[in-house]
């Protein structure tokens, strides 16, 4: 393999009681960008701020980063720094404000700057000049706490622009399993899902390390060990902080692995239909881990490490386990079941996922007709045999 490089946060703080780490940052002033309403509604908002305090900080709250955060809302978000003018940024919450957060970080340490103009910088700008980011996850699924990237949607024109820096990994990460204890069960076992596809993808990709397999392997075991206590025992913290750091682990990995096919898939079905983004990683993955076998050993390695004879398998039993149908066409939301509506989009979405940047570094290689293939059995529920 040619030179590699590997970027997580300076710090990741984890286990019960890590939120309280909020008051050992060194600073005075500290913006806290959070989601619509459910970081309030379990009083976690309120604790951070009030641990902030505790800390010494002044400090302000910008809420209602909204799904899918749009340039409209980092705008306002940046304009909210710079009349605060933050030493520190606290994100908490999903991937939506954690992704924001990191956008409107960026200008606010460059407010001349167009969206536009940062899509197309030759760099990224350093940052780091004015604040700081500290990441407190709310699920175990994204890991934007840990990654380098952020997703911004152009909501007028319906494009979503990923962004990718080193510059925009968090310089703290707390990872402290109280706060994802409140998911509810579905949202538990789709992210969850998600975290295994993240590892998964990392482990078989043609990017892949020694540093990222070892993290990747890891939290597949995990997942397998502990998402189905999560999601049938929502108050088993035990469970909760395995599958915590497993989605964080599942992040070091694929932010630098990148990941595979499965995610060029979701996101394109999540394009068309609206299917949640875990909910379709899970449907697909043993579809494209039976693709991908003949051009990867590395899934006869999970199978030995897991002491099972068939990961697609054992991913379909996974899902079972957690109330996820085994094809795309048995999910009753979303009008996947709508046959005709799957046969119109099927040739567009199939080259659209094509030429999804995950593809890049699936291990098997491939073209829209073959991605339509595999959409089309993960839709029936076919076995794909060779
Ligand atoms: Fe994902």
């Amino acid at each position: 393999m040619a030179v590699g490089s590997f970027k997580i946060p300076g710090d990741i703080v984890f286990g019960e009681g890590s939120f309280e780490h909020l008051a050992n940052l060194e600073g005075k002033k500290a913006i806290i960008v959070t989601g619509g309403s459910s970081m309030k509604r379990f009083g976690f908002l309120e604790k951070a701020e009030e641990i902030l305090k505790k800390g010494g900080f002044e400090v302000k709250i910008f809420e209602g980063v909204e799904e899918n955060p749009s340039v409209e809302t980092v705008i306002a978000g940046k304009e909210a720094m710079l009349e605060f003018e933050p030493d520190w940024i606290i994100a908490l919450g999903g991937g939506s404000p954690l992704d924001a957060a990191k956008i409107m970080w960026t200008f606010y340490e460059y407010p001349e700057m167009t969206f536009d103009e940062l899509l197309n910088a030759p760099a990224f700008p350093k940052l780091r000049n004015k604040a700081r980011l500290a990441c407190i996850p709310s699920t175990s699924g994204t890991a934007s706490e840990i990654t380098a990237f952020s997703v911004i949607t152009d909501t007028a024109n319906h494009i979503k622009y990923p962004l990718a820096s080193p510059e925009i990994v968090a310089d703290v990460a707390i990872i402290d399993p109280i706060i994802p204890a409140k998911m509810p069960k579905h949202i538990t076992a789709n992210t969850g899902m998600d975290v295994l596809a993240h590892a998964t993808e990392a482990l078989v990709s043609s990017a892949a390390s020694d540093y990222t397999d070892a993290l990747a392997i890891h939290a597949i075991k995990l997942v397998f060990a502990n998402l189905k206590t999560a999601y049938e025992e929502p108050d088993n913290i035990y469970a909760r902080e395995r599958m915590h750091n497993a989605s964080a682990m599942a992040g070091m990995a694929f932010t630098s692995a990148s990941l595979g096919l499965v995610h060029s898939l979701a996101h394109k079905v999540g394009g068309e239909f609206g299917i949640t983004h875990g909910l379709a990683n899970a449907i697909l993955m043993p579809y494209i881990v039976q693709f991908n076998r003949k051009a990867s050993n590395k899934v006869d390695l999970i199978e030995k490490e897991l002491g099972i004879e068939d990961y697609p398998k054992a991913i379909k039993e996974l899902n079972l386990s957690l109330n996820i149908p085994l094809s795309l066409k048995e999910v009753t939301d979303f009008g996947l079941n709508n046959e005709a509506k799957w046969n119109e989009v099927i040739d567009r979405m199939s080259a659209n996922a094509y030429a999804d940047p995950c593809t890049l570094t699936n291990p098997r290689e491939s073209n829209p007709e073959i991605v339509k293939m595999i959409y089309n059995h993960a839709y029936n529920g076919e076995d794909i045999l060779d």
